[in-house]
């Protein structure tokens, strides 16, 4: 049985859907409330991989019999996102803070499937994705300019090159639909 760890965490199935460089995941972190806190606004604010987790997994659902391909890229493209909440939770923990769905940075606020957005078709669908992903980078460098710790900035920074690969598939989609059947 192939066994996935957290350090290196893809097969080949998944290459195309992050960039080939290591996760810089940080071992034997000291507590640190206010890093911890930052950090689960990632792992369960509006805009973070727990929102882009189960909206790619409505988004692939939604398409699964009229657009495979497209529904099977969004599904391992949500797969990326899971490994990448993997990596935040582990972080979160060994800075002594709680890995429930829960941003607290400022007031606390439990993760609520009212972050997902839905759209209404698949290419509306795409587009909101495409905009949840440069939600998603604008989220990590505001959340890198209030860290200190350079091995979670390097984390962070590594993450943000596979949302940056996950606008190009998506903006690909797009242009795959749009491209005219051929006729006969
Ligand atoms: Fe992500
Ligand atoms: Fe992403």
């Amino acid at each position: 049985m192939k066994i996935i760890t957290r350090d290196q965490p893809m097969d080949a199935d998944m290459s195309p859907y992050h960039l080939p460089d290591p996760y810089p995941v940080p071992v034997n972190l000291l507590p640190n409330a206010e890093e911890s806190a930052l950090l689960s606004v990632a792992y369960a604010g509006v805009n973070s991989e727990m929102t882009a987790l189960s909206q790619y997994v409505v988004h692939h659902e939604t398409c699964a019999d009229t657009n495979p391909d497209i529904s099977h890229d969004i599904l391992q493209i949500g797969i990326i996102e899971m490994f990448h909440l993997d990596m935040l939770g582990s972080c979160i923990k060994q800075l002594g803070g709680s890995v429930y769905m829960i941003n607290r940075y400022g007031k606390p606020q439990y993760w609520t499937s009212k972050n997902i957005k839905y759209g209404n078709d698949l290419i509306s669908r795409l587009k909101i994705d495409i905009q949840s992903e440069n939600d998603c980078i604008n989220s990590y460098r505001r959340i890198i300019s209030r860290l200190k710790n350079p091995a979670l900035i390097d984390l962070l920074a590594r993450i943000i090159k596979d949302e940056e690969l996950h606008i190009t598939l998506f903006n690909q989609m797009i242009d795959k639909l749009s491209i005219p059947k051929s006729v006969g």
